[in-house]
């Protein structure tokens, strides 16, 4: 064909295809695979990139191409309604996923799709990462989905980069942007305080939008953690049901939106909350979003939050897939009133219990103002020479003669009024020094945007590891909150100060990659005042967190419920205290379905509670490795019936535990009536059944040397025999050749 025969060629196609509605462009399908799921995005006839498709995954991933064409959505305007990154400005109408201000004052943002590539990380991770362009302003977005195949696990984050003449303001910069397509959505979240973390609420999401949010700034959880399950068409039960299970990995302010549009359909957006946090990005900065991180399940909650922790103790908690340490805590034992010779008992206390490690808790510093109370002394990190005028030195060298391990409590983001800390360096303090100072436990945050305090904080466990190399472990506590958020640092530089929430939690992050660096290994608990600080990313720094001071027994079989939804056993940290005046066997078979300690006067102990205990330090010895390890299975929910039951099952099918633990003490309900159906063993399997922690003297109601088959007990079930004398029950199952 000559050129211009080609010429008339393709005039007379065009025209053919104008004419015909055939639309020559090719549209460009993104999906993005687990082994079971799918979330598809697929570009649109003006290159605008939204999402298609989400849940199981199809056979033939060609017919991803297909979807959209099902959809006759016929407003103009909904064709923004599921843009895989929202802008805003121009013509969107629904809560946009990122809000700019540019260089030049104005507001407008258009996203237009560019490129893509999948990085192949290793055989089981991939990353997708997609590239959106304005075509207006030189302002691109790139958005990464993160895939963890096996586990069903995708972790998403976006960042957010610019080429304009001078500084563009940030105003909303999501994480991530999701849609899904149900007939309804239910929302499971958690809502509570200090001592009443996790307490879990389901709503079915109504039009408009419903908002999970923190404006804490530091414990940013305490009211509410950036944890959700949703699920699709109807509310999901253990083992049934569409579900999704997300949370925001970020130790700071965060929001997430549910936004239920005028088709039905539901728009999420998550990630770091705008409020007071406009962000001005220089020329060709990077910004990047924290990670917000989900999986979802066909068959119920049960199996996606096996998969979160899966993936969670594989890739994300700090040695999630190793051991644990036994501990005894001295806080509720002494709380501030301790000395040499008192701790000196309670190390020998700890031996003959038989724990891995003692740990000594707040009250071991300070000397202009001691820390005798929770009104003076945090920031000044000597060690209080009236109570340990041999220093730590002496305690660790003591323990160790003693045969037990020692770690220690601090709080080094925190500064008491009456401190020297904060008489040297007020400008070290979140502060408004135009304004009465307003105390969260008598306290302040420092000021973590400002890097001579990331020093500072880094210093506290630097000097603490250099004169004492044997401490075995950190637990990391953080009380108060953010009031009158503002920094001198960031006044000093000319920065503005709605920097503060975001480069609190980035100072915070930098301290701890520090730490880690240096020490990469030893064992760290997260701790807010209980569960006010706990997210996927500050465990990556973390190998545990504290629950909550709330250590009821019956309050913590409900709260650690919930937690396990979304965390891993090996990573709740349960402590058998003095709080509830239930019996030392309940309180012992609570905590031993997570990571176990003390925190109790271990001479206060009958001769019959302390041999109790020890042979319970020595069972958790024997079954700690499935409960840290292996897959965890809800058998009786404790919400829907008068006892709660759930199992652990390790890998290879061979070694389960058990623990029933009644929940009420109403007539109506006080025994075990039905046979428990257990989950997660081999049907061809046949299991020995051995009730483990029976009470000296008390006699088993577990016939010894039971053997059944897994087929039997999945089917049939195992009554665990709750009743008001047996209140609490763990069996162990162990597999017979
Ligand atoms: C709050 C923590 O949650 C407690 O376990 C204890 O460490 C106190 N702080 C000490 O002040």
């Amino acid at each position: 064909m000559s050129n211009y025969s080609q010429k008339i060629f393709y005039v007379i196609l065009g025209i053919f295809c104008i004419s015909f509605g055939i639309n020559a462009q090719k549209l460009i399908t993104i999906p993005i695979e687990t082994s079971q799921n799918a979330l598809v995005f697929q570009t649109d006839k003006d290159n605008r990139l939204g999402t298609v498709f989400f849940g199981k995954k199809l056979v033939q991933s060609s017919d991803y191409g297909f979807i959209s064409k099902e959809y006759k959505i016929n407003d103009e305007n909904s064709g923004i309604f599921n843009s895989v990154y929202t802008p805003s400005g121009t013509w969107n109408l629904v809560e946009p996923a990122i809000e700019v201000k540019h260089a030049d004052g104005n507001s407008s943002l258009e996203l237009k799709y560019v490129s893509h590539e999948v990085k192949k990380i290793d055989d089981n991770v991939s990353e997708t990462v997609i590239v959106l362009k304005d075509p207006v302003y030189a302002l691109e977005v790139r958005l990464f989905y993160k895939v963890y195949y096996k586990e069903n696990v995708i972790e998403q984050w976006s960042v957010i980069k610019h080429q304009e003449a001078k500084n563009i303001t940030l105003q909303k910069y999501a994480s991530a942007n999701l849609y899904f397509m149900a007939d309804d959505y239910y929302l499971n979240h958690y809502h509570g305080g200090w001592a009443k973390e996790m307490k879990p609420e389901e709503t079915k999401l109504t039009a408009g939008i419903k908002t999970l949010d923190s404006k804490l700034g530091t414990r940013a959880n305490l009211f509410q953690p950036p944890t959700f399950m949703l699920s699709f068409d109807k509310p999901a039960t253990e083992d049934a049901g569409k579900v999704l299970l997300g949370t925001l990995a970020w130790s700071g302010n965060f929001k997430i939106d549910f936004e239920l549009d005028t088709y039905h359909n539901l728009r999420l957006l998550a990630g770091i909350n705008s409020h007071a946090s406009e962000y001005s990005l220089a020329s060709n900065q990077d910004f990047k979003t924290p990670s917000f991180i989900f999986t979802f399940s066909e068959n119920g909650k049960g199996e996606a939050s096996r998969n979160m922790h899966n993936w969670a103790r594989k890739y994300r908690i700090l040695d999630g897939e190793g051991s644990r340490l036994t501990l005894l805590n001295n806080w509720e034992a002494t709380y501030f009133d301790f000395d040499e010779a008192k701790l000196t008992e309670l190390f020998k206390d700890g031996k003959k219990l038989g724990v891995d490690m003692f740990l000594l808790d707040d009250g071991w510093f300070a000397n202009k103002y001691p820390r005798n109370g929770d009104v003076a002394g945090l920031g000044d990190w000597q060690e209080n020479r009236k109570k340990l005028p041999n220093g730590i030195g002496y305690l660790v060298k003591e323990a160790t003669k003693a045969g037990i391990k020692f770690g220690i409590w601090v709080e080094p983001e925190m500064v008491n009024p009456k401190s020297e800390l904060y008489e040297k360096h007020l400008d070290w303090v979140i502060r408004e020094p135009q304004r009465p100072e307003h105390y969260f436990r008598n306290q302040l945050p420092l000021d973590l945007s400002n890097p001579e305090v990331q020093d500072f904080v880094y210093g506290v466990i630097d000097n603490l590891f250099t004169k004492n190399p044997e401490i075995s472990f950190i637990k990391w506590d953080c009380n108060a909150v953010v009031y009158n958020a503002h920094s001198a640092y960031l006044e000093k530089k000319g920065l503005p100060q709605t920097h503060l929430y975001v480069e609190y939690v980035r100072g915070l992050y930098k301290v701890l990659e520090k730490i880690r660096a240096k020490y990469p290994k030893v064992p760290m608990m997260l701790c807010s005042g209980g569960g006010g600080r706990v997210d996927y990313e500050a465990l990556k720094y973390f190998t545990e967190f504290w629950v909550s001071d709330n250590t009821d027994p019956l309050e913590r079989v409900f709260m650690q419920w919930e937690y396990s939804y979304f965390y891993p056993a090996i990573a709740q940290c349960n402590h058998i205290t003095d709080w509830s005046k239930v019996g030392i066997k309940y309180r012992t078979d609570v905590a031993m379905m997570g990571k176990m300690g003390y925190d109790i006067v271990v001479s206060h102990l009958s001769e019959k509670e302390l041999q109790f205990s020890q042979q319970a330090l020595a069972n958790y010895k024997k079954i700690s490795d499935v409960v840290w390890h292996g897959d965890l299975y809800r058998l009786k929910n404790p919400w829907e019936n008068p006892y709660a039951s759930l199992m652990f099952s390790n890998a290879t099918q061979d070694h389960a535990v058990m623990f029933s633990y009644l929940t009420t003490n109403r007539y109506d309900g006080v025994y075990s009536v039905t046979p428990v159906k257990l989950k997660g063993l081999d049907p061809k399997k046949k299991y020995k059944i051995q009730e483990i922690n029976v009470y000296p003297d008390a006699k088993s109601s577990i016939a010894k040397d039971l053997v059944y088959s897994g087929d039997y007990l999945m089917n049939i079930g195992l009554n665990p025999d709750i009743t008001l004398r047996r209140t609490s029950v763990v069996l162990e199952l162990t597999e017979v050749k």
